[in-house]
């Protein structure tokens, strides 16, 4: 993003801080050089069909869309959360890097990513994690199965296309904020400082937060 200068026409970058997302991306990007083994992943949060809250721990990837980075998520649509994003239009990411003592709460919207950039994605998962995406069309993910050792089996038996593609199943979702917060712990004096950055139209606007 940048902000017409009108004395002389040069685009002036705003501030860092103006924008939560550029500092998301900077913030993660100090933990990541920090060697911070939570900085790949965040935890989603949904609400299922009873209301009952739902969080989990998802890899969470940048995916580069028209020259810029986004985030995105990974997962099978036979898993429940993936019915629980119809639910709900707004879900709930959080993250918290120890390394530099930062957290960050949001509020996304989703949607889904073009199947072209998930299959491509797809091709660099392990190869565990293939054939589990295919299994979840005959067990869907996150339901019960007799026991490990029937999994395996079934694992062993798994008839997989040549060459192995993405099933349908697989699926991206983009992440799109709408509601950032930050906290960082890392004040001298021990008073956290708290922002809430809200999306109010097409602007970032923030407010301080009593920690
Ligand atoms: C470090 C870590 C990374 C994970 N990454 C993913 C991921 O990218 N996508 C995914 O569907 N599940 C991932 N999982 C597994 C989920 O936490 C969860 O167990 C699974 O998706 C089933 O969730 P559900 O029953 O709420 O649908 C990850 C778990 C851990 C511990």
């Amino acid at each position: 993003m940048s902000v017409d200068n009108p004395s002389n026409k040069l685009p002036i970058e705003p501030p860092i801080n103006a924008d939560p997302i550029l500092r998301f991306h900077a913030d993660r990007q100090l933990a990541r050089d920090a060697g911070d083994p939570m900085a790949h992943v965040c935890v989603l949060a949904t609400v299922d069909a009873e209301g009952c809250p739902q969080a989990r721990t998802l890899v969470l990837r940048n995916v580069e869309l028209n020259d810029t980075q986004a985030l995105a998520i990974f997962i099978n649509a036979s898993s429940p959360k993936w019915a629980e994003f119809a639910n709900s239009s707004t879900v709930s990411i959080q993250t918290y890097w120890p390394s530099i003592e930062i957290q960050y709460r949001m509020q996304v919207d989703t949607t889904p990513l073009d199947a072209e950039i998930v299959a491509q994605s797809w091709q660099f998962r392990p190869d565990a994690p293939k054939k589990m995406d295919w299994l979840y069309q005959q067990h869907a993910q996150s339901t019960v199965i007799g026991d490990r050792s029937a999994l395996l089996g079934e694992l062993e038996q798994l008839t997989t296309p040549e060459p192995l593609i993405a099933p349908d199943a697989a699926k991206g979702l983009l992440i799109q904020p709408v509601e950032i917060e930050r906290l960082d712990l890392t004040q001298s004096n021990g008073v956290h400082d708290r922002t809430l950055y809200k999306f109010v139209e097409g602007n970032w606007v923030s407010s301080v937060l009593v920690p």
